[in-house]
């Protein structure tokens, strides 16, 4: 693997550019992302988990970041793409992704969303809830199509990770309950469906976990699933999608697993119990999302106001905050920074990162060891690229951050920074009357 991080000139190096040329070049706050990161993130999970199994799939989950460009990187990759919405879907499509290849999701899709699916020939919707597989079913029909139909059960076991991006527990909103007394006549009504193909389980643990045993326990429960339907219906479950949820480095350079950790034990539990149960092993999805972009996106900020509290403690404050990165306001992420352009000095203060919206709660980082600063220094935060720019809001009106695609040697801007006026072309005023 390439070092990313060479430190030439005293400036922080992010994928071979130096990071304050960067903030020269296109401003600040940056969201910056590595095509070439996300490019190797691809092809590692290609060599560990789709070369070894070609009925397998890897899903790309767009929630983490997207855009029309990511679409065409995912597309160049044989990758499918996770989608949650109409949103999604549409900027999939914008992009000319293979639809056969989108997995639809969602815990409350709407009817509007599942026309859309349906007529556009999504390759498999993901269905939550019963009464949503009658719509499915009712849409199919009135359009003459045949859907394919995965069923998300919730595997009620417990991933260790925030409870707020913990999905796999009983009490969840998403899925159906996998010790379920309907499930029997619900996959039923889909087998039995002219409009429906029964294609198999989905379920999803949690995210940013570091652990390969909860996998295993979810699997385990899932085949006794699988099982229970072939003694009923006589039917092969073609395909299990497993999620995403594997864990990135944030703030600890020790806790990155490699996808092997993930995927061979996904895999041996798989097959150890398709043995036990004398089951056919199915294509087996998995739906990556910070996996891949985490780590291949930083943030660019500028320093501002620096503010000692004596004896209590210093902030620096930086030109974004809460609005491009909600993640440490709304389940306590933690994150690494450097100052870009004194990379090479040692770190001698410790300062809290301030974000400038109007929010107590806005703090990016606590307690960053860091070089002295002054106010126009530059911080880049790292490992933003998942879950930033996909959650960024314009609270407090702020503008969100341009997006700036790095490949080789070049930067390209793929995303303009939003502008004052281009947060007010959707209002209108009126006369008061
Ligand atoms: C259904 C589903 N699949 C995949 C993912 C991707 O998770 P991660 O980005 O942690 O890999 C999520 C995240 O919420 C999800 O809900």
């Amino acid at each position: 693997m390439k070092d990313h991080r060479k430190n030439p000139n005293g400036h922080y190096h992010f994928s071979g550019h130096d990071t304050t040329v960067l903030a020269k070049k296109y401003g600040t706050p940056l969201y910056v992302m590595s095509e070439d990161l996300i490019r190797e993130r691809m092809d590692i999970i290609h060599e560990a988990f789709l070369k070894p199994y070609p009925k397998n799939k890897a899903a790309y989950a767009s929630k983490a970041y997207l855009s029309m460009h990511m679409c065409r990187i995912v597309e160049n990759k044989g990758f499918h793409l996770d989608v949650v919405s109409g949103g999604e879907l549409y900027t999939a499509m914008q992009a000319d992704f293979p639809v056969e290849k989108i997995i639809f999701h969602g815990n409350n899709k709407s009817i509007d969303e599942i026309v859309m699916a349906v007529s556009a020939g999504v390759g498999t919707i993901v269905a939550d809830y019963e009464e949503e597989i009658d719509i499915i079913e009712e849409k199919a029909k009135e359009l003459d199509k045949v859907v394919n139909v995965i069923l998300r059960v919730v595997p009620e076991v417990e991933g260790k990770t925030h409870k707020h991006i913990m999905t796999g527990q009983k009490d969840s909103k998403f899925g159906l309950p996998i010790e379920n007394k309907a499930m029997l006549r619900i996959i039923g009504k889909i087998h039995s469906s002219s409009a429906l193909a029964f294609k198999g389980f989905h379920f999803h643990i949690g995210s940013n976990l570091y652990e390969n045993e909860i996998y295993r326990r979810a699997i385990e429960r899932v085949m006794h699933l699988i099982k229970l339907i072939k003694e009923h219906f006589s039917i092969d479950t073609e395909e299990l999608n497993v999620g995403g949820g594997f864990g990135i480095v944030y703030d600890d350079e020790n806790q990155r697993k490699p996808i092997s950790f993930y995927v061979d034990a996904i895999m041996d539990e798989i097959q150890q119990q398709c043995r036990a149960h004398a089951l056919k092993i199915p294509s087996v999805i998995i739906e990556p999302g910070r996996w891949i972009v985490g780590e291949a996106g930083i943030t660019i900020y500028e320093i501002g106001a620096i503010k000692e509290i004596p004896g209590v403690r210093k902030y620096i404050s930086v030109n974004g905050g809460i609005a491009d990165n909600i993640r440490p306001a709304l389940y306590n992420a933690k994150y690494d920074a450097v100052i870009a352009n004194k990379n090479d000095q040692e770190k001698i203060a410790t300062f809290s990162v301030a974000g400038k919206c109007c929010e107590s709660g806005d703090i990016l980082i606590h307690d960053l060891k860091a070089p002295e600063v002054e106010r126009g220094d530059l911080l880049v935060v790292k490992s933003t690229g998942a879950y930033n720019e996909s959650m960024a809001s314009n609270y407090n009106r702020l503008p969100r951050p341009a997006v700036v695609f790095l490949k080789g040697n070049a930067s390209k801007l793929m995303a303009k920074r939003e502008t004052y006026e281009s947060i007010l072309q959707r209002e209108r005023l009126a006369e008061l009357s």
